[in-house]
């Protein structure tokens, strides 16, 4: 594994913002559930849910709405919510995955990592497979494996644990401030992806896979992020 650090044996991606852009239907499916419900919110609110669970999202607009509801019904408009996701994301397809992250995951695979997804989304399985990406991951915690929320570590430190590695041999893949957190907080080396201003605490920050290589975005890792913990 010339130029790559031999501690690093695995890497956990995250999957909505990250692998394909599936937060714009979780956006559409949200705005239509507020406006049926009298208000709206705008997108640059909607980067506030990213990486929050179902409820906790639903818990956020409401409080965006200044409306309150039972318990009975919040689970009521979160399942109304989650059809009109599902039946967006039904239409996915292999062009759906973000630029570069295809050719990214060969490389890493290339490099003799392990892979995994690490996603809060109980769709995320439907997802890989919609977009032909499930065969690339070792193993998928999703909605239905996790308990914790991020900022808690939970999903990534099984994703860890279904690899069969240390936190500390492990990259996370994040493009949600909450997940850089998390991250952190389980003992992760942290690659944020999107704007360096939201994810100041990540070791290294990149836009996007686009014309990213495995190796050249290893090297960019400091010397004390690789032996951080
Ligand atoms: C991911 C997304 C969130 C979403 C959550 C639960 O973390 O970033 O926006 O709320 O998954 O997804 P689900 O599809 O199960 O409602």
């Amino acid at each position: 594994m010339t130029g790559i650090p031999e501690r690093i044996k695995g890497c956990i991606f995250n999957l909505d913002g990250v692998i394909v852009d599936t937060a714009r239907y979780h956006y559409i499916s949200w705005r239509r559930l507020a406006n049926q419900l009298g208000f709206d919110f705008s997108e640059e609110q909607h980067q506030q849910l990213r990486g929050l669970s179902r409820m906790a999202s639903l818990e956020k607009i409401l409080e965006w709405g200044d409306m309150y509801m039972t318990e009975a019904e919040k689970l009521h408009w979160s399942d109304v919510k989650n059809n009109w996701y599902v039946e967006l994301i039904s239409n996915l397809k292999p062009g759906d995955v973000l630029p570069g992250a295809l050719l990214f995951l060969r490389q890493v695979r290339e490099a003799g990592m392990k892979i995994a997804l690490a996603s809060a989304s109980r769709s995320a399985r439907q997802v890989l497979i919609t977009t032909k990406l499930e065969t690339y991951f070792d193993a998928i915690i999703d909605g239905h494996s996790t308990r914790k929320a991020i900022p808690d570590p939970e999903c990534f430190i099984l994703a860890a644990l279904a690899i069969g590695f240390q936190p500390y041999e492990c990259i996370v893949f994040e493009d949600a401030a909450l997940g850089v957190l998390a991250g952190l907080a389980g003992g992760f080396h942290v690659v944020g992806i999107g704007n360096p201003d939201y994810l100041p605490k990540a070791h290294l920050v990149i836009p996007g896979f686009e014309n990213l290589s495995f190796p050249g975005m290893l090297a960019n890792f400091s010397e004390a992020s690789l032996t951080h913990s």
